[in-house]
């Protein structure tokens, strides 16, 4: 069994075991990584000259005033007191997990709603605090929240929701519908609403329009994002909870008080360059990612027999249907093995909470190299027909 009911970080064990035969990678969802001196190209003659005279002493434990005011003036009306700023997307999650549920009496007295597929950590910090009711997105339904399931879920004794959208592995946008419904819901019933955004930057918009941050739409709704992903700065460890909900900061803040201290300080002043030069970043990765999605578009007409794609709502990655005779996590270590193109089975987020989606492979399309590693792919498509 892969996945939530072994407590095993599944799709961690699976990079760690296959991913050193990899020679073209197709496993990442960020996006193309700046350097040092690329992204100091971008800063302003002020950031520049912090950059060059800072120390590396202790910073404000909840972030740089300046940092918070920057992430804060992304949303509609937050302001910096709005913002917690942790080590990543993850550390944010769980602090904001255990703020919720931590320190009650566990288990017994606390249930959660958990919209599936979702990264793993977050499953295995959520059930390690309250029972959790596993609600599956249904490909049917666009793999967007189905307000009936989960109203039906509900227990007297539920204190949250947590999702992840735009999502991965599937790839999809939430419709902003859907999210008022679902706002509404949890408004009945005063749950919490959690989403990890992280995956935002890269969004592809939809016919059906956007979906608002969720701290900007629900008082009891968070927002964790950081710059990971769409900004390529996955090493900068920054990450952050937004929400306007200033007693649940304050508690999240105690609880990452026993995680770590600070952001680093060089990485504060690094996520304001980057924040700053957004739209500079964001259009580059935009284009890099745009050139592999219609690369590969052009390599795979041959293909659809045995590899579907879906519809794309991110540049980050594609989900795409796998229709060999073998199941997907077979073809992906095969792959590898034998071609060195490394791509990641869905049956890496399968959970023993509700069925996923299992028999996709997800590939992704953030970094230049990925053109190769396509071209790569849909020749090893060729040859295992061939050979078949
Ligand atoms: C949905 C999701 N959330 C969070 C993370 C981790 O983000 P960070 O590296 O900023 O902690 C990942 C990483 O793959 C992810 O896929």
């Amino acid at each position: 069994m892969i996945g939530g009911a072994t407590g095993r970080f599944a799709l961690g064990d699976f990079l760690t075991r296959w991913g050193p035969f990899a020679r073209h990678d197709l496993s990442g969802s960020d996006s193309e990584t700046l350097g040092l001196e690329g992204l100091l190209q971008m800063a302003s003659a002020e950031n520049a000259a912090r950059w060059n005279g800072h120390s590396f002493a202790y910073t404000d434990p909840r972030g740089h005033i300046r940092l918070r005011t920057a992430i804060a003036a992304r949303h509609d009306s937050l302001i910096a007191e709005h913002i917690l700023c942790c080590c990543g997307a993850q550390e944010a999650v769980y602090c904001v997990l255990q703020a919720l549920l931590g320190g009650q009496n566990p288990v017994r007295d606390q249930h959660a709603l958990l919209l599936l597929p979702i990264y793993q950590p977050s499953e295995l910090a959520l059930r390690r605090l309250c029972a959790v009711t596993g609600v599956a997105l249904q490909e049917a339904d666009g793999w967007q929240p189905d307000i009936e399931c989960i109203e039906a879920a509900i227990r007297p004794e539920t204190r949250l929701i947590l999702m992840n959208y735009p999502n991965s592995p599937t790839g999809a946008s939430l419709d902003p519908q859907r999210l008022d419904a679902l706002v509404n819901l949890c408004r009945r019933h005063g749950l919490w609403l959690i989403n990890d955004e992280i995956y935002r930057q890269t969004e592809i918009v939809q016919p059906f329009g956007r979906a608002p941050m969720l701290a900007d739409r629900y008082e009891r709704g968070v927002s964790i994002n950081g710059l990971s992903k769409g900004f390529g700065l996955p090493g900068l460890r920054v990450g952050w909870i937004a929400c306007c909900d200033r007693a649940l900061l304050q508690r999240a803040l105690t609880v990452k008080s026993s995680l770590s201290s600070c952001i680093a300080a060089s990485s504060e002043i690094l996520a304001e360059i980057a924040l700053d030069a957004e739209p500079r970043i964001m259009a580059t990765q935009r284009e890099i990612a745009l050139a592999n999605l219609h690369y590969l578009k052009t390599l795979l007409p041959g293909l659809t027999d045995l590899l579907e794609l879906d519809h794309p709502q991110n540049l980050a990655f594609l989900s795409c249907q796998y229709r060999g005779g073998d199941s997907a996590a077979s073809f992906a270590i095969r792959l590898v093995l034998d071609t060195g193109v490394f791509v990641l089975p869905t049956v890496l987020w399968q959970s023993s909470l509700a069925p996923v989606e299992h028999e996709r492979i997800r590939l992704g399309l953030g970094y230049r190299r990925c053109g190769a590693a396509l071209e790569e792919l849909a020749g090893a498509l060729h040859a295992s027909r061939t050979a078949a």
